[in-house]
C-alpha cells in the first residue's frame, strides 16, 4: 500500500518557527545560553486557582464527556463575562466552548465555507486560519497589508478584493503578528461592508485583555450577526488546557452544535470547570498584573528595538508581538533569525511563518520572557547589529 496523501497536504506549510525552535533545542543541548523570543504563549504558568480547580474537579470524579457546546455554568461564565466587561447582553445560548479559538475556527470553517469560496484575510496574518479553510475545501485568499493601514486588513481593501467566490472577511484584533487593534469605525466599516455583499464577518479576539493603554472593541457591540472566536489561551494564560469559545448568531448554534458533537465529541471536562476559576476576581487581579508586565515588557523592547534599527513606525496597542523590518539589516528573513539564533543565540520568529506579503523583510518578537532577558537580547543584538 503505497497510496499518496491527500493534495490538500500540498497547501498546507508547517510553522518556521518551529525550525527555529529546533535549532535552539539543540544549541541549548550543547550548553548554549538562548533567549526565546520566539513564543507565541505567555511564559507566565496558568494562575494558581485554576489549577486547584481542575485538581477538585478530578477529585470529585468530573472525568466524563461535557454536552459539546460545552457545561453550562462555563458558557453562563462566559455571558456574565460579556457583561461585566464590555457591557454586552451575551446570551449563554450563543456561546459554544470550543478546544482552544483553534478548534472555533475550524468550527465556523466547516459551518459557513463551500468548496472554493474564499475568505479575505490579512498577509501579514495568522498562517492556520487559510490552512483551516482548505481543509474544508476553501482558501484564504491573503490581502497584501502594511504598515499605511497598520496591517489590519480595512473595508475598503475588502471591498476592492471582493470575488464572486469571497465568503467574508476573517480578521483579528488585536492581531496576530502585529499587535495591531481594529477601531470601532474600522469594524463598522466591515460590518457594513459583510452586510452590503451577503458575506460573513469573523473577528478572532483572542489577544482581547491583551491590550496596553487602549481597548479592542468588540464586534459584538456593533453587530449580532458577526462570528467571535475567543479563547483562554493567551489573556487567561491557558494555552495547554485546549479551551476557547465562540460566539455565533442564535440560529448557527444548533448547526456549530451537530459539527461539535462529530467533530470533537466534548472539550476537556477538567479544563471547563478550571476555566470557571478563570472570570473570579482574585484571578482576574492576578491576570491584569500580568497583562501590566507585558505592558511594561512592550514599552521596554519597542523603543530599543527602534534605536537599534528594526522599523516599527506604528505603537501596537496589543498581543505580545512586535513586527519589525529589518530592510536596514538584511533582506532575508529567514536566514537573518537563523544568523541571530547561531551566533548571538537570540530566537525570533521569520516573517515568512505569517505569509507571503513583505515576508523577508519583517521579523517577529514575543515577549513572551522577563524583563531581564529582553534586556539581555537587546545587549546581544546591539553588539551584532550597532
Ligand atoms: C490569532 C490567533 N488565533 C488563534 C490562535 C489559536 O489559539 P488557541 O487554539 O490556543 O486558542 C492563535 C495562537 O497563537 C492566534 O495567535
Amino acid at each position: 500500500m503505497d497510496r499518496a496523501f491527500a493534495d490538500r497536504l500540498n497547501e498546507i506549510e508547517p510553522f518556521r518557527v518551529v525550525e527555529v525552535l529546533t535549532r535552539a533545542k539543540e544549541l541549548e543541548a550543547e550548553g548554549r545560553d538562548i533567549v526565546h523570543l520566539e513564543a507565541g504563549e505567555p511564559d507566565f504558568s496558568t494562575a494558581r486557582p485554576i489549577i486547584e480547580e481542575a485538581q477538585a474537579s478530578l477529585n470529585r470524579g468530573e472525568t466524563y464527556y461535557s454536552q459539546a457546546a460545552g457545561i453550562p455554568a462555563l458558557r453562563e461564565a462566559i455571558s456574565r463575562h460579556y457583561q461585566q466587561d464590555y457591557g454586552l447582553d451575551i446570551p449563554a445560548s450563543r456561546i459554544m466552548v470550543t478546544p482552544g479559538a483553534s478548534g472555533a475556527l475550524l468550527l465556523i470553517s466547516a459551518l459557513l465555507i463551500n468548496p472554493s469560496d474564499s475568505m479575505l484575510m490579512a498577509d501579514p496574518g495568522y498562517p492556520c486560519n487559510r490552512h483551516f479553510l482548505r481543509l474544508v475545501e476553501g482558501q484564504g485568499q491573503l490581502i497584501p497589508v502594511g504598515p499605511e493601514e497598520r496591517f489590519q486588513l480595512n473595508a475598503a481593501k475588502a471591498r476592492q478584493h471582493w470575488q464572486s467566490n469571497t465568503a467574508g472577511v476573517l480578521v483579528a484584533s488585536p492581531a496576530n503578528p502585529t499587535g495591531e487593534i481594529l477601531t470601532r469605525d474600522e469594524l463598522t466599516d466591515l460590518r457594513d461592508l459583510c452586510e452590503e455583499k451577503n458575506g460573513h464577518l469573523i473577528v478572532d479576539e483572542i489577544y482581547h485583555g491583551l491590550t496596553y493603554g487602549e481597548d479592542a472593541p468588540s464586534v459584538l457591540s456593533i453587530t449580532d450577526k458577526a462570528y467571535v472566536i475567543n479563547s483562554f489561551s493567551k489573556y487567561f494564560g491557558m494555552t495547554g488546557w485546549r479551551l476557547g469559545w465562540l460566539v455565533a448568531p442564535e440560529a448557527a448554534v444548533p448547526e456549530l452544535e451537530k459539527l461539535a458533537q462529530n467533530l470533537f465529541i466534548s472539550m476537556s471536562t477538567m479544563s471547563q470547570f478550571a476555566a470557571l476559576k478563570a472570570f473570579e476576581p482574585e484571578t482576574r487581579a492576578l491576570l491584569d498584573e500580568r497583562r501590566d508586565e507585558f505592558a511594561r515588557r512592550r514599552d521596554y523592547l519597542l523603543p530599543e528595538l527602534r534605536r537599534l534599527g528594526f522599523d516599527i513606525p506604528n505603537t501596537p496597542a496589543g498581543a505580545l508581538y512586535l513586527y519589525a523590518g529589518i530592510s536596514k539589516f538584511s533582506n532575508d528573513s529567514q536566514q537573518f533569525c537563523m544568523d541571530m539564533l547561531e551566533k548571538h543565540g537570540v530566537a525570533i520568529t521569520p516573517g515568512a511563518d505569517f505569509g507571503r506579503h513583505r515576508a523577508n523583510e519583517y521579523v517577529r518578537f514575543a515577549y513572551t520572557t522577563s524583563m531581564d532577558r529582553l534586556k539581555e537580547a537587546v545587549r546581544r543584538l546591539e553588539k551584532v547589529l550597532s
